[in-house]
């Protein structure tokens, strides 16, 4: 433990005051003496999602019941929804869409993503990718009969040859908050004839993405972490206009059809990207999104970018400071996403003792600490008072209490 002061609480102050975002943590509700370094993982209640939640129960369903889908235009919640999307992300809302987990959007992309390269029989993975996405690639490998190969994360286009179809990456990494080149590696990877989709789960809402600019190929991201919109969230998935003539998605279902209610016998994909829609729209989910994303009125990416990167450094710098742990998020901002990660050996006690004192971050198998950092609703004195905690979990060593020695569920 290093005891060197680093910035203060003064500091802390100074900054929050400053900032052009002050004003957005009002836009939530959160539970009061709670510090909440967790939005990476499922972000926080906008205000005014429950009572849309109370409007669409009763009334739209309770009393529309039906009638709603044509009298609540249930049918445009996705979307009016994408069109909200699409600015954080670089893209045009018609080329979004929403409706399944991200897994499932994967599993469409995929699919539809080697399709259009029939010669070509790899799907390329990083191997510290999440989870999810390695596993739905090699699902989809052996169902078409494709082989995944890993590539090196240092340079994902190197393992790229005349055999890839496709290369799928994770934008920022979810284990250290590390973030790829998106432009660079799109150029690189296409020069050589694959296509590239790219997972925004830890992007989508923290920090900029231009896909339209970068020309990618495929995007999806999940919508209950950074875009604050729920446990379980719908997923988006975007694909590029150029493609959208030719990709075709495997789960062909009547929502996706060009005329749904004529209830004909031959599937007729409707044109654009919404013939990845499959089934019905979970409207529910998709109302309580649509009024989450009201926290984002007003504010530009540019902004929670600027705010993302003072908080981080802030992070940074006071555990530098006081404790010297080893960070292993990039100190690069061009590689850094919207949070810092810790690795310890006893990562998973030091996340439940902080959880116990009311600052919440999570824990990654097998020793990573992560801590998320929401602009909208997380300010420099957050920071402060964690690391404030931080200090003390370990000087008393309250990590290391046995009741910690067994892991929950969800960690
Ligand atoms: C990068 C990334 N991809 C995919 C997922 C999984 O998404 P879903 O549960 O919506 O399928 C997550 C979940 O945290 C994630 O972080």
């Amino acid at each position: 433990m290093t005891t060197s002061s680093g910035p203060t609480r003064a500091d802390a102050e100074r900054l929050d005051a400053a900032s052009p975002l002050a004003h957005t943590r009002s836009r939530f509700v959160l539970p009061d003496g709670l510090t909440y370094l967790d939005g990476n993982s499922l972000g926080a209640r906008p205000v005014g999602v429950t009572e849309r939640l109370a409007a669409v129960v009763e009334r739209e369903w309770g009393d529309g019941l039906i009638r709603s889908w044509n009298d609540a235009r249930w049918m445009e919640l996705v979307g009016r929804i994408g069109a909200r999307i699409g600015p954080l992300i670089g893209a045009r809302g018609e080329d979004l869409h929403l409706g399944d987990s991200t897994s499932v959007s994967l599993f469409k992309t995929m699919v539809a993503a080697t399709r259009l390269r029939p010669g070509r029989r790899v799907i390329v993975v990083e191997p510290s990718t999440f989870p999810t996405d390695g596993y739905v690639a090699a699902g989809v490998a052996d169902l078409l009969g494709l082989e995944l190969r890993w590539c090196d994360p240092a340079d994902p286009a190197a393992s790229v040859d005349d055999d890839v179809a496709l290369v799928n990456l994770t934008h920022v990494d979810f284990r250290t908050g590390a973030m790829f080149d998106l432009a660079a590696i799109t150029a690189a990877v296409q020069s050589k004839g694959a296509l590239v989709q790219w997972d925004l789960c830890h992007s989508a809402g923290a920090v900029p993405v231009d896909l339209t600019a970068a020309d990618a190929d495929f995007a999806v991201g999940c919508t209950y972490k950074y875009l604050n919109g729920g446990p379980g969230s719908p997923a988006f998935l975007w694909v590029n206009p150029r493609l959208q003539g030719t990709a075709r998605q495997p789960i062909t279902g009547w929502m996706g059809h060009a005329a749904p209610f004529a209830m004909t016998r031959e599937y007729q994909p409707v044109a654009g990207v919404g013939q990845f829609a499959s089934g019905t729209p979970p409207v529910l989910a998709l109302s309580a999104l649509e009024t989450a994303l009201d926290a984002f009125d007003g504010v530009g990416m540019g902004q929670i970018r600027a705010a993302s990167l003072s908080l981080t450094d802030f992070f940074i710098a006071l555990v530098d400071a006081r404790l010297g742990l080893d960070i292993v998020t990039p100190r690069d901002h061009s590689r850094r996403g919207s949070q810092v990660s810790l690795r310890h050996p006893d990562a998973y006690g030091i996340v439940q003792a902080l959880i116990a004192r009311g600052v919440v971050g999570d824990f990654r198998d097998p020793d990573v600490a992560r801590f998320g950092f929401t602009p909208l609703y997380v300010g420099h004195g957050d920071v402060f008072d964690a690391v404030e905690h931080l200090v003390a979990v370990l000087e008393h060593d309250e990590h290391l209490d046995p009741a910690y020695a067994q892991r929950n569920v969800v960690t």
